[in-house]
């Protein structure tokens, strides 16, 4: 198994790093435009390989023909979101950074399994798929896995219970459209309305909706990387390990809860294939038409990459 990962700022080391720790692949590769980053990061990384108890070859890089028959390829490159910038004031930019990196990358793999990180996901995880020409079954965003974990974290910390014990799901845009489902919210089984006040349930979901936010805030000069990069490692171990899992994911909807040709994210089955199966699950009225305004928003932005994906 060898995993190249595009981008070694903060994410992208962040999971490059756990990817080695959790011994994901044989070899990383670690790559980005700024010469000597990814080669200093990944001697540093290599070099915790003794205490950290793991054989994963680390390679730090600036030219892609290292890259050359990666089973997967995470892409991070793109510019971090600054206080007071909107994901989509990134679109137009990141856009062409993900666009270069994807036409690089399908130079020296054939048949790679993508997992798009960078913002706005949704977007460029379809920027990814349209230029990687790879079944969209192999280019899967991610961004649910990540809100999940946030809404998860804030209802273990209200109710000072395991977080093991959480399940959540947060469907739709990586945004501020994202759709928490608090139907399928529970606690060792048990509706998470039954534990707690409807007030105070808003309030965590509003919590996660600004999770970004919150973050950035704090940070002034970057946004988020140690969620987003476990986040993405446990989608790399379910493909990884072909363990089937069902997590919620950025991928091309086909007609699946009335959405035609957009990426969002909605539950999918991630093994050894990638995409192995797409759930529709039973949403309410509201929950349903907030995951398609949610898909809308998605469309729009698309249509305006037009030019460029041409
Ligand atoms: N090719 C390769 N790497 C690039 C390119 C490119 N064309 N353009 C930028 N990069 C690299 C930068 O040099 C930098 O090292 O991408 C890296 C991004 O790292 P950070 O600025 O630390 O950003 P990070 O916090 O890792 O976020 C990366 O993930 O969560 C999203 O919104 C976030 O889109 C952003 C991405």
């Amino acid at each position: 198994m060898k995993i190249t990962v595009i981008g070694a700022g903060h994410v992208g080391a962040t999971a490059a790093h756990r990817i080695a720790e959790k011994q994901l692949a044989k070899t990383v590769v670690l790559l980005d435009i700024l010469e000597g980053i990814p080669q200093g990061k990944a001697l540093d990384m290599y070099e915790s390989a003794p205490v950290g108890l793991f054989d994963t070859r680390i390679q730090g890089t600036n030219d892609y023909a290292d890259t050359a028959d990666s089973d997967i390829v995470l892409i991070t490159a793109g510019l971090a979101r600054k206080p007071g910038m909107s994901r989509e004031d990134l679109l137009m930019k990141n856009a062409g950074i993900v666009k270069e990196v994807t036409d690089n990358v399908m130079r020296y793999s054939q048949n790679p399994i993508i997992i798009m990180v960078s913002n706005p996901l949704d977007i460029m995880t379809y920027v990814g798929y349209v230029r990687s020409k790879l079944q969209s079954s192999r280019v899967i965003g991610m961004a649910g896995v990540l809100d999940s974990a946030r809404f998860r974290s804030f209802i273990a910390e209200e109710l000072n219970v395991s977080m093991q014990d959480i399940n959540a799901f947060v469907l739709g845009g990586h945004g501020d459209s994202m759709v928490p489902v608090v139907k399928y919210t529970s606690v060792a089984g048990i509706p998470v309305s039954e534990l707690l006040s409807a007030e105070k349930i808003e309030s965590l979901v509003e919590r996660t909706r600004k999770g970004g936010a919150e973050i950035v805030n704090y940070l002034k000069d970057g946004s988020a990387y140690y969620a987003p990069a476990a986040s993405a490692v446990e989608m790399i171990d379910s493909i990884v390990n072909d363990r089937k899992r069902i997590l919620p994911c950025s991928v091309l909807l086909e007609g699946q809860y009335g959405i035609e040709n957009v990426y969002i994210g909605v539950p999918v089955k991630l093994g050894a294939a990638g995409v192995e199966e797409i759930l529709e699950i039973n949403l309410s009225r509201d929950e349903l038409e907030a995951l398609r305004k949610s898909a809308a928003i998605v469309e729009q932005n698309c249509n305006n990459l037009t030019d460029l994906l041409a």
